[in-house]
């Protein structure tokens, strides 16, 4: 197929283009490169063997998407772009909808003027909100718990009215879980710009000595050792899912929603020891006050993935410490180190 990518360059994206030049599609990337490097994609094709084209433009542009459409001819979408953090959407809501919500509906216009109705959503775990039983299932209610999350919820809406008023459409909505790892060559990871605000990107600078020492925010959670959990997914096994809802797609019409997690939780201090194991080295860390927002522990139920899509995890948290630990350590400063 020919797939159009937006935010390609991207951390997740950049490892599923990389999978579906493997899987023999065609790809093209549209990025505004506002949080990622086109050395990513230069990098992806020398790992594929094939080239992804880059068409730098930004999603609330439909003139530039008009041009890429004609131009690339997609028969179908995924769809990364977006802003993602947390603290910083409460701080500049506005962006965040404008960027997220209108960029969002600026190309899914463009899609129905270029006739392609097949789109996968990068939508996040964050919607299940705190009102909700472990382990979180895609039949329950949602309710984000910030701007960002709301941005993923109200386009989640948009698409499943979408899908209502037009049954031609084929939509996926896949709810990432915690995604962390890298591609095992090193060659491609994450790469935060500033102080990270995830966990297993903070501990890798740790580790690379870009930072003095670890916060644990919260050790006093009422979980097994008073850390919370996580439901930690492989890069790797997230871009997977994504190939696998695309195929899902090709015979399926309608919206669909999936959970892409693992089903187990695995706590901060379990992951910086795994990180610790993959060094071969001591982390510094200290527990420090929990972070506002925070909850204790939340996992995937992933049985309608396994169930749909055949797709499940097969990567362990030893296998993402250690991959993410390769790319950091061959990249201390990610991309700008090219
Ligand atoms: P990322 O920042 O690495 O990738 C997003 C890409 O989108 C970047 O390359 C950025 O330059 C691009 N972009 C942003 N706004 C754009 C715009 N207006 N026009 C064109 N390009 C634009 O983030 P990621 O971690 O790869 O996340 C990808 C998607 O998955 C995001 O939508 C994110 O919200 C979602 N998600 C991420 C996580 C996570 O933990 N990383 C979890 C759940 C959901
Ligand atoms: C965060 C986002 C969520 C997003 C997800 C993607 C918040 C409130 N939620 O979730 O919307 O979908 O990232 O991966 O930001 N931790 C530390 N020290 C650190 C960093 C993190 O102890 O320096 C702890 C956190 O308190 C948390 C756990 O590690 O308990 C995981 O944190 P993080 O990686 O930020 O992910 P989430 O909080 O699950």
């Amino acid at each position: 197929m020919r797939i159009l990518v937006t935010g390609g360059t991207g951390y997740i994206g950049s490892h599923t283009v990389l999978t579906l030049l493997e899987a023999g599609h065609d790809v093209v990337v549209v990025d505004n490169l506002s949080n990622s490097s086109p050395e990513a994609l230069r990098r992806v094709a020398e790992l594929a063997g094939r080239q992804a084209a880059l068409v730098q433009a930004d999603i609330t542009d439909e003139a530039a998407l008009d041009a890429a459409f004609a131009e690339h001819t997609p028969e179908a979408v995924i769809h990364f772009a977006g802003l993602k953090a947390v603290g910083e959407s409460a701080a500049i809501p506005l962006d965040y909808y404008f960027n997220n919500v209108a960029g969002t509906i600026a190309l899914l216009r463009t899609m129905e003027r270029h006739g392609v109705r097949t789109i996968v959503f990068s939508s996040s775990a964050t919607v299940y909100g705190d009102r909700n039983p472990i382990p979180y299932v895609e039949t329950m209610d949602i309710g984000a718990m910030n701007p960002y999350g709301r941005t993923k919820e109200h386009i989640e809406d948009i698409l499943t009215d979408l899908g209502t008023a037009d049954p031609a459409w084929r939509i996926a909505l896949l709810r990432y879980f915690n995604p962390v790892g890298a591609h095992p060559s090193g060659r491609i990871g994450e790469d935060p710009q500033g102080i990270p605000n995830n966990l297993v990107p903070f501990i890798a600078q740790v580790a690379v000595g870009r930072r003095e020492k670890l916060m644990v925010f919260g050790g006093d959670y009422d979980t097994p050792d008073g850390t919370c959990q996580r439901d930690f997914i492989h890069v790797v096994d997230l871009a997977e899912g994504h190939a696998a809802a695309l195929d899902y797609l090709g015979d399926h019409d309608g919206v669909h929603r999936w959970n892409l997690g693992s089903g187990t939780g695995t706590s901060v201090l379990e992951m910086h020891h795994a990180f610790e194991k993959a060094v071969g080295e001591p982390i510094p860390y200290e527990i420090a006050p929990r972070r506002p927002g925070d909850l204790p522990a939340f996992w995937a139920d992933p049985t309608a993935a396994l169930t749909d899509l055949g797709w499940s995890t097969t990567r362990t948290i030893d296998q993402m410490c250690q991959d993410h630990w390769r790319w950091q350590k061959n990249n201390p400063h990610g991309y700008q180190d090219a």
